[in-house]
């Protein structure tokens, strides 16, 4: 089996609400790779006005983490756009920051309010050359299920792996994660990781997956669909990296 792969985290440390140290971001490969988890995207945010670090530093964090873990974990670089005229005018300008410069990127939307005309917007970063991964749909309480289902042709979906982790996931949001697994409406599993706290629920989620849906459903979410991110970028590398 191959090594699971995360493409969403706020593990690089010190840059959003993420991690904080460098030691912390190590310690948590360690935990992580416990888990089974060998390669990890890392995806700062980017929301104007909040959270939303310079390119340039991300760039600069990511080299420094890389040089210090070394090989013990295969790391790639990503950001969590979130849904504002920054990202719009990306979007436009065929700027947006992608998983490792693929055609790929992940981004959020508001939880509670709704997006005017988000289909045309969609079908904007489709026309772009942009394959968008919506990060933990089960968030939006505005979005149901028949239109992710309408937009899945445009759109890949991704939900957190602690949501189906039923003591700690609102009641309303754990039956959602049931009903987008029955739908075939889940194409990624990830962390989004922002603490160490979190890695034990981690591990529950996944057990809860292997039990409930099998390993197979587990492997293809969590490492056989990611893998094509992995692919894609590979190929913008060229033949020669
Ligand atoms: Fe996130």
């Amino acid at each position: 089996m191959h090594p699971f792969i995360d493409i969403h985290s706020h593990i690089l440390p010190g840059i959003d609400d993420g991690l904080n140290h460098l030691a912390e971001t190590l310690e948590t490969f360690v935990e992580l790779k416990k888990l089974g988890i060998g390669t990890i995207f890392c995806t700062p945010h980017q929301k104007e006005g909040s959270l939303n670090p310079p390119l340039l530093s991300i760039d600069q964090v990511f080299d420094a983490v890389v040089d210090e873990a070394g090989s013990q974990i295969r790391l790639f670089k990503g950001v969590e756009n979130y849904f504002d005229p920054q990202f719009y005018e990306r979007v436009s300008q065929r700027t947006v920051p992608t998983y490792g410069g693929s055609p790929y990127f992940l981004f959020e939307l508001p939880p509670f309010t709704p997006v005017a005309r988000f289909e045309d917007l969609v079908f904007q970063m489709n026309i772009n050359g942009y394959h968008p991964i919506l990060a933990h749909i089960e968030r939006y309480e505005w979005i149901k299920a028949s239109q992710l289902k309408a937009l899945h042709s445009s759109m890949l979906y991704q939900v957190n792996i602690t949501s189906f982790v039923e003591e700690v996931t609102p009641k309303a949001r754990f039956k959602k994660v049931i009903r987008l697994m029955e739908k075939g409406l889940i194409d990624f599993l990830a962390t989004d990781l922002h603490n160490k706290e979190i890695i034990p629920r981690v591990g529950e989620g996944m057990a809860f997956i292997e039990d409930h849906y099998g390993a197979e459903t587990l492997h293809r979410l969590f490492s056989r669909n990611p893998r094509k991110i992995v692919k894609a970028i590979k190929s913008m590398e060229g033949p020669t990296s």
